[in-house]
């Protein structure tokens, strides 16, 4: 039986509402965003729906994983857009706090998962994977959810948020869905909406290298030098691209492999801009 659409604003008066829900023997799968939804996240509302009775949607932009020099501020926010495009897909409940109910003033805990979060954008955004674990943490403590869904796109994030529901016992079913693309291979992200007409056109070189990396395994090359060549080499032919790290790392681990011998993730994050105007785009493949 559907219930009326509800948005919580509250973590007490949302979670009191799963509580019930739960009593009435309800599966609840939580699909948790920072807004500016794009058919990505429409993709893992609709994997949600599949999986549960109810769906939350959570649109909470988390200010304790971005860095003092990142972009907060203009992350694009568009509430009354994305509760829209939303419902569309069917969702039942949407979780939209402010900042101020989601940090306690003095709060001293939070989540770190060690070593997945070193490598790949933990090296460049120090701290960002501590911010996502915790806000993690707290969402679903909130939601209270059987099943959660997350993105491929954000690879690392996705095996962080993994390994820490198997570390810590959280009794919630991760699902991943894979990236969608834009019809030319860009990976639906929020921040493509940064992107002047130049960018887009030099952000194509991401899912160039990616193409390029996986056609050159298929011919049968297994050693990561020649891979990882192949994938950085439209992202250097494009001047208004700059990489901060094409990598080959193992698909669990996240640790680096010198031959793809077994399930391995290429990894990319570029930076697409001009001095004045810069987007830092992430961007995988698993192959192997
Ligand atoms: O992937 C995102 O949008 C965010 O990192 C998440 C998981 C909602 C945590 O803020």
């Amino acid at each position: 039986m559907n219930i009326p659409f509800e948005i919580h604003r509250a973590p007490g008066t949302m979670r009191a509402r799963v509580e019930d829900l739960r009593r009435d023997g309800r599966r609840i799968a939580v699909v948790p965003t920072m807004g500016a939804l794009h058919e990505g996240h429409l993709a893992l509302l609709r994997a949600a729906r599949a999986q549960a009775d109810i769906v939350i949607l959570t649109i909470f932009v988390n200010p304790t994983q971005f860095g003092p020099n990142e972009d907060l501020s203009r992350y694009p926010r568009d509430e009354t857009g994305d509760l829209a495009k939303a419902r569309s897909c069917g969702i039942d409940l949407a979780f939209c706090p402010e900042a101020a109910a989601m940090y306690h003033a003095g709060a001293q805990t939070f989540v770190d998962v060690l070593e997945l979060a070193k490598p790949l954008c933990g090296a460049s955004r120090p701290g960002h994977f501590a911010g996502v674990a915790t806000i993690v943490t707290k969402l679903f403590h909130i939601t209270l959810p059987h099943v959660a869904v997350f993105g491929e796109k954000d690879y690392q994030q996705l095996a962080i948020i993994r390994r820490m529901v198997r570390d810590l016992d959280f009794a919630i079913e991760i699902l991943s869905v894979p990236i969608v693309r834009e019809p030319d291979g860009l990976a639906m992200s929020s921040r493509n909406a940064y992107l002047s007409i130049e960018d887009r056109r030099a952000a194509l070189s991401l899912s160039a290298g990616l193409a390029a990396a996986q056609a050159a395994y298929a011919a049968g090359e297994r050693a990561a030098t020649t891979l990882l060549a192949a994938a950085r080499a439209p992202i250097e032919a494009e001047p208004l691209a700059r990489i901060d790290y094409v990598e080959l790392r193992d698909a669990e681990e996240l640790t680096p492999v010198e031959r793809v011998e077994h399930r391995s993730v290429l990894a990319m994050a570029v930076v697409v801009g001009n001095e004045t105007r810069k987007t830092r785009l992430i961007d995988n493949r698993v192959i192997g």
